[in-house]
Formats: structure tokens, sequence, C-alpha cells
């Protein structure tokens, strides 16, 4: 008995050692964590290299999660006081920089409003306010057009808080899903991203936005937009955006050294199309790349096909229920899209189109149908080595989209949003922009000179060629019919079944009651 209330003893003796034990250690990483000063403290970053914010979050608040409290306190700061460091990319935090550390009680409030959604809550507020502006930008060539627009705003306006609100994702199809409830919530960002023709109606123009008729006579737009655009950007009877740019939908990249190498000149019809890429696949080149990771990009390339096999006219009549989608043509088109996938790289499901334009960067993949942004993206990855033609048939055909940026109704910054819409039309806007984005200018004024070869090239197809709406890019039809038509095109690129695609997509014209 003895022995044993003794050996019970040594237990609970050696249970409170390492109780006491874990509570030591527990109370030593705590106290190790530097903790704020009541009012908040200014830090300056000792490290050897850029750390990311998170692990300055950890060491104040023993919480990464909180480095949103950081970053917006020291850009509130450093609005009053510019030797602390202006935040914009908290995962890379550089050794010197000058930090604002919130005492607990902000950051614990400030972490209870924070969302990922609004950007802005991490920015201080210039003397003029801020410059909300909100699109999906974010890859290579998109990121540093979008960066040369804001040159030219901060040039004007200096005391104006920009915030670049992206959010990623190719064609914006993240996007409208997160901007959608913040329009409904009256609580938008000041300006959006926005493509002209059909997609403004997913938005309830007359609800939620500003219609800009006014701006465009002041600033004489009417006469310096072309036509064609014009008419593309005017829905029930207003202008809702203010153009950037025109982008072209139907181009065929391809790497010059490749075809070189090959012997091979660029596809002009589909039966050349895929002489080349039997070539190609023979020299164990991936002929085509894709990357269908976005979801939008198959339908992407799909309508450069049909407006290559239907023609300018019957495409554009696809649209507006003139062609019907149980045409034979639109069979001829499936079936030279199935035959093509047979070529295509079989990781496209993981890439993005940027993903997969880094095929023909390490010159692995031959030919991608990509929008023009993708000369913007080349251009910024340093790719020189690149080509262009019409998607097979398309010669003659310019399959068109433009980015505008427009005005909700419930800004908080507007007379800021207003002047940036003015930037955005300008023509100095226009010439910086352009050039980086890989898009020719929307005004017919700009400079040729200050565009590389590609662009030239798409500056005179514009002038010369029928120009005919984009789908995937929100210029031909309704939001709700290119999400129809877009997963028709996913799942047929799962399922290769042309007759079920075909019903689908006729049955998705007439669900937008455009197809009888
Ligand atoms: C398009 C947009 C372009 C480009 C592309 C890829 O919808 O109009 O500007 O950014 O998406 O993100």
């Amino acid at each position: 008995m003895r022995r044993i209330y003794k050996s019970r003893k040594f237990l609970i003796l050696c249970y409170t050692l390492a109780a006491a034990l874990v509570i030591s250690a527990v109370f030593a990483s705590v106290s190790a964590a530097a903790s704020p000063a009541k009012e908040g403290q200014g830090y300056t970053v000792v490290a050897k290299a850029p750390i990311p914010l998170s692990e300055i979050a950890q060491k104040f608040f023993a919480k990464p999660n909180y480095w949103p409290a950081i970053m917006a306190a020291t850009n509130r700061k450093h609005i009053e006081d510019p030797s602390f460091t202006r935040i914009s990319d908290p995962k890379s935090i550089k050794p010197g920089w000058k930090l604002w550390i919130p005492n607990k009680e902000w950051a614990d409030g400030f972490m209870k409003v924070w969302t990922p959604a609004k950007p802005e809550l991490l920015f201080g507020v210039g003397p003029k306010g801020q410059l909300v502006v909100a699109s999906w930008w974010t890859a290579g060539g998109e990121a540093e057009g979008l960066k040369a627009l804001f040159d030219i705003y901060r040039s004007k306006y200096p005391d104006v808080e920009i915030v670049n609100a992206t959010i990623a994702g190719g064609a914006g199809y993240v996007f409208r899903a997160v901007i959608k409830p913040r329009l409904i919530a009256g609580d938008p960002p000041d300006t959006f991203q926005l493509h002209a023709g059909l997609e403004v109606e997913g938005y309830s123009p007359e609800t939620y936005l500003t219609p800009l008729d006014d701006l465009y006579a002041i600033e004489g737009w009417k006469n310096v937009f072309p036509p064609d655009l014009l008419k593309l950007l005017k829905y029930k009877g207003h202008y809702w955006g203010v153009p950037v740019n025109i982008h072209r939908s139907n181009v065929l990249w391809y790497d010059k050294s490749i075809f070189a190498r090959a012997g091979l000149i660029p596809p002009r019809t589909w039966d050349e199309f895929f002489d080349v890429c039997e070539k190609l696949k023979a020299q164990g080149i991936v002929p085509i790349v894709m990357g269908t990771k976005g979801g939008w990009e198959a339908g992407h390339v799909f309508e450069g096909i049909l407006a290559g096999v239907l023609g300018a006219e019957k495409y554009k009549g696809l649209w507006t229920g003139a062609t019907p989608w149980t045409s034979p043509l639109v069979t001829k088109a499936l079936n030279i899209y199935k035959r093509m996938l047979t070529y295509v790289n079989t990781d496209h499901p993981a890439l993005s189109w940027d993903g997969a334009g880094t095929y023909m960067i390490a010159n692995k993949g031959a030919m991608m149908i990509m929008g023009d942004w993708a000369n913007g993206w080349f251009m910024a990855k340093g790719y020189t080595n690149y080509g262009w033609a019409p998607v097979p048939g398309t010669k003659g055909i310019f399959v068109g989209l433009s980015d505008t940026f427009c005005l909700p109704k419930m800004a908080r910054n507007r007379d800021n949003a207003i002047a940036w819409l003015r930037v955005c039309g300008s023509k100095e806007g226009q010439e910086a922009f352009n050039p980086k984005k890989g898009s020719i200018p929307s005004r017919m004024d700009a400079n040729p000179s200050l565009f590389n070869k590609y662009l030239q090239s798409a500056m005179r197809d514009w002038k010369t060629d029928a120009i005919v709406p984009s789908c995937i890019h929100g210029a031909a039809a309704i939001e709700s019919w290119v999400t129809d038509y877009k997963d028709a095109i996913n799942l047929f690129v799962a399922t290769g079944n042309v007759s079920a695609t075909q019903a689908a997509l006729q049955e998705a014209s007439v669900t937008a009651g455009v197809g009888k």
C-alpha cells in the first residue's frame, strides 16, 4: 500500500513538473513575441532578406493572419508621414522599412471589418480621398499597362491615394462574382473594369451605374472612338463605360524558331493547320497549347473556330438569332475542335492562359490561340520569338472586344473616379497603357509608332476587317448566355459529344431569348 502510495506521489510529482514545463514553455513563447505599445509603435524591419508581413504579425500579435492590420496602420501613417513605408505587397517586406504596429485594440477592431474583397481598407486616405480601381489585370502586360495609367493619374492628382483593387482570374469570371455583391450592397469600388457590349446587362446598369453620356460629350469622345466601337458601347441608349483599348480574340500565336526549324509556315486553313500539327507531333513538340483552368479559355478558342468556319456574317448571326446553332457549320466547327483537342497539351486543366504560354517560351509548344493580351504577356516575359496569324479561316475577320471602366452610382470618390475615366479616354493615357497591355488604342488619333509590329498590324486590320463581337469577353451576348455557352464548351472538351453540345448551344440561345 505504502509503496503504491509512494509511487502515486511520484507520478503526481512527475505530472506537476511536466505541466509546469509546458506552462513555462507557453509563457516563454508568448513573451518572445514583442507586443505593441499602448498607442502603437514604429518598427524598422530587421531581416536579411524580404520577409512576409505575416511574420511581423506573428512577432507582435502572435497571429500571422493579423498582417492586414499592420498593413492598414502603416499605410495610414504613411499618408501623414512619408518616412513610413507604403506597403503594396504584403508578401515582400524589405529590411529597413519603417512600419507602424497598431495597438492590440485597434488591430482587433480592424480584423473584425477586414475582408479581402475590399482592399481599399488596407490603404490610407489621401488629402483628396482614394481612387479604388477594380480590375482583373494581374498577369504580365496587364499589370504593367495598368501601372502606366496609374502613373499618369498620380502625376495629375498626387493627393489621391490610388488603390489597385485587383481580383485575379483571366477574363473576369472571378472578378464579376466579387463585384456584384459590392454593387448591390451599395459599397462598390470607385470604378471597375467592364467589357464593352452586352456584359453590362449583368450589372443592371440603370440601377447601379451612372450613364456617361455627358462625359462623352464634354470630352468629344464620339469623334475619336471608331463607330463600330461606339455602337458596341451603347446599351439602352447610354454609354456606361470609357474604353481604354480594343483587343482581338482570334489570334494564332506561334513560336518562330520551332516553325523555322520544322520548315513550316503558319496555317491559313484547317487542313493546313492539321498538317502542321501532325508534323510537329512527329517531332515531339506539343502542336497547340491551351490552359483551361479559368473555365473560359476553351470557349475562347471555340469562338475563333466558329468565326473561321462560319465567316463574319453567319458568325454574327449566331448571336442575333439569324444563324441557328443547329447549323451544319456549327457541327463542322465542333468536329474541328474535337480534332484539335487531340493535339493539345494534356495538362491543360491545370493551366491558366498565361501558364499555357510558358510552353511556348520554353520552346515546347508551337501554337496557341489566345487574345492579343498574350502579346502583352510575351513582352513582359521578354519573349520575342513569337509570330502571329489570324485563327485559320479568319483572315479579314477581327473578333473584337474592348475593356472599359465604369462609374458605379454609389462610388464613394466620385470626382476622383471621373478624373480617372478622363485619363482612360485620353490620348496620353491610351498611348501609355496600350503598348504595354498588348492592345490597340480605342482612340483613332493615337500615334502608331509607339506600338510594336504586332499591334501595328492589328491597327491596320481593325480598319479593314469585318468586326465581329467576342462572346467570351462580353461583347456579343448577355452574361447568362455566355455562362451557358462556356459551360457547354467545357463539357464538350471533356466528352467530345458533338450532337449533345450543339443541342445545348441551341437551347442556350433560346433561353437567352434570341434563338427560336
Ligand atoms: C479579357 C480582357 C483582357 C485580358 C484578358 C485576360 O477579358 O478583356 O483585357 O485581360 O481578359 O485576362
